[in-house]
């Protein structure tokens, strides 16, 4: 193997350029040359590749985003699509991939390597957390991070006003976000798709909060939770009751920005190496990741199909730690 490419893919997360930077210094430090793809499966298919070198990937180790930028390709679903990829593959003479993104990137290189045979490694990077195989995916906890300083600030204005509020965060079918930041800001009830809502059970909750002279509370909710979102519960309380004053903040896409924790730049950079490592010594179709602070392997079948369990016996440390 002479050639890689690295790319990513799906909704960036913060640590996808220090995990750049590490796939492009190693490959360059075992003798690889290594190209940098645009936009995800889209660049494939565009030919949008340029050999990076090592002065390429300099300060970035520090920003978020990705600088090779993301994409979430519908071309690259159709045969047609990933005949062209296969084919621009080809004429730039790359031998093999590292693919960072999530689970729709990783179906992608799962489908890629089987039909063409070509060499595929993943490596996990979504602020959702939500990929098997892995305690932890890059971006996870920046976002944390930031979901915790902002509902911080949240929780100073609802104590002066005593308000209630109803706080969004990412997490379409996951509720990693939200439990975590969720038992780190201290909230009085945490929602996730993982568990049916009982709203009754929520009403009588912050109702029995307030009866015991807790005059501001924080409920965070995850955007996939089964009830609907932060606006569909503000409406059930307003409705069932008169004395709230509720306020609903999504916070939406901040959570994807911003620069990478310490513990996500050094996520990326073990999981960059392991995958040029990997990728160099045949072992392909698999998701690297990192179980009990040490490397594994994930195939990518595995990493998409199963679930990763949320430890729901946090939510119960939830209710006794907000009486
Ligand atoms: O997969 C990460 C994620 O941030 C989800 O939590 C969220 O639902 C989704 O991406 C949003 O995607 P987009 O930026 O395409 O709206």
């Amino acid at each position: 193997m002479k050639r890689i490419g690295v790319f990513t893919s799906g909704g960036d997360s913060p640590g996808m350029n220090a995990c750049i930077r590490a796939v492009v210094r190693s490959a360059i430090d075992s003798g690889l040359e290594v190209c940098g793809i645009k936009k995800g499966y889209n660049g494939i298919i565009a030919g949008d590749i340029e050999v990076l070198n090592s002065r390429n990937v300099s300060n970035v180790i520090q920003r978020g985003g990705t600088f090779l930028k993301s994409a979430r390709s519908k071309e690259f679903m159709t045969i047609e699509g990933r005949q062209k990829a296969h084919a621009q593959l080809m004429e730039k003479g790359i031998e093999g991939l590292v693919a960072i993104g999530g689970d729709g990137t990783f179906t992608g290189a799962m489908v890629f390597e089987k039909e063409f045979g070509f060499p595929m490694v993943g490596i996990p990077g979504t602020i959702d957390n939500d990929l098997y195989g892995t305690d932890s995916t890059i971006g996870y906890d920046t976002a944390l991070n930031t979901v915790v300083e902002a509902v911080d600030k949240i929780r100073d204005t609802a104590h002066s006003h005593d308000r209630l509020f109803i706080v969004e965060v990412m997490g379409r079918d996951a509720g990693f976000i939200a439990l975590r930041s969720g038992i780190a800001v201290g909230a009085e009830a945490i929602l996730v798709p993982e568990t049916t809502t009982y709203i009754e059970q929520l009403l009588h909750k912050i109702q029995t909060d307030w009866k015991k002279n807790k005059t501001s509370s924080i409920v965070v909710v995850a955007e996939g939770d089964d009830y609907g979102g932060a606006y569909k519960v503000a409406d059930a309380v307003r409705e069932k009751y008169d004395h709230f004053d509720i306020k609903v903040t999504i916070l939406g896409h901040v959570q994807r920005g911003g620069s990478p924790s310490a513990y996500d730049r050094v996520l990326a950079s073990r999981l960059g190496v392991e995958a040029v490592r990997s990728l160099k010594s045949g072992k392909n179709g698999v998701m690297i990741g990192v179980q009990n602070n040490q490397l594994s392997y994930t195939p990518f079948e595995k990493a998409i199909k199963y679930n990763k369990e949320l430890n729901q016996s946090l939510l119960e440390l939830v209710r006794v730690l907000s009486i």
